[in-house]
């Protein structure tokens, strides 16, 4: 089932909404109380979460954790669009991408601006960063980290019982996988959920198409890319992995998938770095005990995603709201977070001796691909196009992943159509 991400909603809605918008000001949250909704729930996710906890509750702060569990948080907005319309919206919440415009254009959302200006935030962030964070040019989200998304990680134990190398082409990809195979190792973890499939479903785009057919197809998406040949070759590469799967992924949760890779039951997953938060909550060493690489051809592209919150109006005192977005963007906590996380900080100029030689590697990659236009939005993480069409061709990804009927030639036609959702 589809999970609308919007929170544009239908003309009744909308009117609820405006009607929560001043009943949420009437049932202001108490000075210092901070009720924050976000989806981090897994190992590594709750650690990094906890000292967000821990900075608010120095500051004297309560803070109400209101996790809704759900890789990819498509369960925690469903949520947060229910309670807000119900007039019972949280202070903050993990709202990141096109959909901060949607949530402002409704009008619940706070202007901080002064917190924004007060830390200097346009001087410390990469202007692609802080667009993103703003409506009609006022700060109304702040963000937290950069998440790389086309990353491969691998178990080397594994690798090596199956006499397989780590690959750098999708051709490479499945010779391992085969060898795995035949090692009666798992060669892919992977859980059947649409934006895991979508996930691994845009890493073999960018590895296959590369990032000017990548941005083409996922961000002007132009209907000639989406029916194109180089559109099925990515389909058919694609579909592919299924059969390097084992048959219980369907439902599995990321986390569960990334396991598989830390006790060598699976030899690889396609994941984000998130997944690098529960090798380090495990106490693997990246290099010893699992290796990070970029996605078959895709070491000189990066998929970004960056997590952030925005604040909702409340009336009376937004002191601990102001306070959170101060110190979500602190040098602190951007390498504390990040450091568990498996992200690496959003702030720039950030002392990076302390992150692993993965982080090291993507906080360089995150500079050089900005500079040669082949850093790209992910799709699957809500970066690039608005949630309604993410939505859909989601959904469209997920059916042929799991039909044995459906032709790449079909998805092509169904991806170009869910393309056009209003
Ligand atoms: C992403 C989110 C990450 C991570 C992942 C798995 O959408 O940005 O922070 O939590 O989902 O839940």
């Amino acid at each position: 089932m589809r999970q609308d991400r919007s929170a544009s909603a239908p003309r009744f809605a909308r009117r609820l909404l405006a009607l929560a918008a001043t009943v949420t000001l009437a049932t202001a949250a108490q000075a210092g109380d901070l009720e924050v909704l976000h989806y981090w729930t897994s190992g590594g996710e709750a650690k990094a979460a906890s000292a967000l906890k821990a900075t608010m509750q120095q500051k004297g702060h309560t803070w109400k954790d209101f996790a809704v569990a759900g890789g990819g948080g498509d369960a925690a907005m469903t949520v947060l669009k229910s309670r807000v319309v119900s007039g019972n919206a949280p202070a903050a919440a993990q709202i990141k991408g096109p959909s901060i415009q949607e949530w402002a254009r409704e009008g619940v959302l706070a202007n901080i601006d002064d917190v924004a200006k007060a830390e200097k935030w346009d001087s410390l962030l990469p202007k692609a960063v802080s667009d993103v964070m703003k409506y009609k040019g006022n700060y109304v989200a702040v963000p937290v980290n950069v998440h790389r998304v086309n990353w491969l990680w691998a178990n080397p134990e594994a690798l090596k019982k199956a006499n397989a190398k780590l690959p750098t082409t999708w051709d490479e990809f499945f010779t391992t996988a085969e060898a795995l195979k035949k090692a009666g190792i798992i060669p892919v973890a992977h859980g059947g959920q649409a934006w895991q499939d979508f996930t691994t479903f845009e890493s073999v785009a960018l590895g296959v198409g590369g990032a000017d057919f990548y941005k083409k197809a996922f961000v002007q998406l132009d209907a000639a890319t989406l029916n194109g040949a180089t559109m099925e070759k990515v389909l058919t590469t694609f579909k592919k992995i299924k059969d390097y799967t084992d048959k219980n992924a369907n439902g599995r949760d990321w986390n569960l998938a990334t396991a598989m890779v830390i006790k060598g039951e699976a030899g690889m997953q396609l994941m984000g770095d998130w997944a690098k938060g529960e090798f380090v909550a495990a106490g693997k060493v990246p290099g010893k005990d699992f290796l990070c690489a970029a996605a078959p051809g895709t070491a000189s592209a990066y998929t970004f995603n960056i997590d952030s919150f925005a604040m909702f109006k409340v009336k009376g005192d937004t002191k601990a709201q102001k306070d959170l977005a101060a110190a979500i963007m602190s040098p602190d906590f951007q390498e504390q977070f990040s450091l568990n996380k498996g992200s690496i900080p959003v702030r720039l100029n950030m002392d990076m001796s302390k992150f692993d030689d993965c982080a090291k590697l993507s906080s360089k990659d995150f500079v050089e691909t900005a500079k040669t236009g082949a850093l790209v939005p992910s799709i699957a993480h809500g970066m690039a196009v608005p949630p309604a069409v993410e939505g859909a061709m989601k959904d469209v990804v997920s059916q042929f992943w799991n039909s044995d009927r459906m032709t790449a030639k079909d998805a092509m036609a169904k991806l170009a159509s869910a393309a056009k959702t209003k």
